[in-house]
């Protein structure tokens, strides 16, 4: 089966748009209709006049397309692309960290559950966490579930951050660990150091440049270096080298790999096209409340 001329068959007969996430396999990068990070990814899906949408990402990016576009089919390749961090937060936790902090603005990174983004004032993604919190109105904000890029954000703005849960992380990004940096580095002496913000703040120290996996893109794209090292999944690398020939690209961590992402193959995501499935749904009580907190993240960012 020639997948990639058959997804492109019936992406024309259904009138879908394909949107696949940075950290794609490269061939569903290459296909879909755009490709970008997380912000990018909502900002699209807030675009398009397809009939359907087929978010290549994880489950919080397929919720956020489908909170955006309510009377769209909005399809998912895998049930099993499922974000463990962004199940690291819980609605219950989120609500007694309301009740302890009421006068509390909330930010959560999109990497989090629908139910969750209905209780927030704000969402954000790590292209804009810094800037969605500033200009939340409260001194004390409530931010999660990620607890590196609540520390990214502490460095960055005088409020005071309040994370929930207390240490929630990317188990990608937490495998890029300071030792092993640190010898990439000397392998590569004259490599940039750019990683995203996910990372351990000590990593995040010693970066030349901390960003979205689209920021990373810019950054490589504008600087002198010729060689980089890059924190964070290793998907990522297939669009650096393709947008960049004639620069170097080195993974931080060789093994830095999200299954979850990995979940979509050229072969789920035709037959996901085919059988116009895995359908996303989100109540609609709960797809109200968190399109506020959406729609604020676009509108500040
Ligand atoms: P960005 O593409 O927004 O940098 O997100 C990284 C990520 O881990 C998404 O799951
Ligand atoms: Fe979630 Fe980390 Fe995978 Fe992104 S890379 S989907 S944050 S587990």
């Amino acid at each position: 089966m020639d997948w990639i001329s058959e997804i492109d068959k019936l992406r024309k007969e259904k009138n879908a748009i394909i949107l696949a996430h940075n950290y794609q396999i490269a061939e569903i990068q290459d296909l879909g209709d755009f490709s970008g990070d997380s912000l990018e990814l909502a900002r699209k899906a807030t675009e398009t006049d397809a009939d359907m949408i087929v978010m290549c990402g994880v489950d919080f990016m397929a919720e956020t397309a489908k909170i955006l576009n309510p009377g769209k089919k909005v399809i998912i390749p895998s049930l099993n692309a499922k974000c463990p961090m962004s199940a690291m937060l819980t609605r219950q936790e989120l609500l007694e960290a309301k009740a302890q902090h009421p006068e509390a603005d909330v930010v959560l990174y999109v990497n989090s559950g629908a139910d969750c983004k209905a209780l927030a004032t704000s969402c954000c993604t790590s292209a804009n966490a810094d800037k969605i919190v500033n200009a939340m109105e409260s001194d004390v904000v409530i931010f999660g579930p990620d607890r590196n890029l609540a520390e990214y954000v502490m460095k960055r703005t005088d409020k005071k951050i309040i994370p929930v849960p207390e240490k929630g992380y990317c188990y990608t990004h937490a495998q890029i660990r300071l030792e092993g940096v640190k010898d990439k580095m000397e392998k590569h002496p004259n490599a940039d150091l750019v990683v995203h913000p996910e990372c351990f703040p000590e990593v995040q120290e010693i970066a030349d440049a901390i960003a979205s996996t689209s920021g990373m893109l810019r950054y490589c794209k504008e600087s002198s270096a010729k060689e980089f090292i890059i924190g964070t999944e290793c998907g990522m690398l297939h669009r650096l080298e393709k947008e960049n020939p004639g620069k170097k690209f080195y993974p931080a961590f060789d093994d830095a790999i999200c299954l979850q992402m990995k979940e979509i193959t050229l072969e789920k995501l035709y037959n996901s096209l085919k059988n116009e499935q895995h359908e996303v749904k989100v109540p609609e009580d709960i797809s109200e409340r968190a399109i506020k907190a959406i729609n604020r993240m676009l509108e500040i960012s």
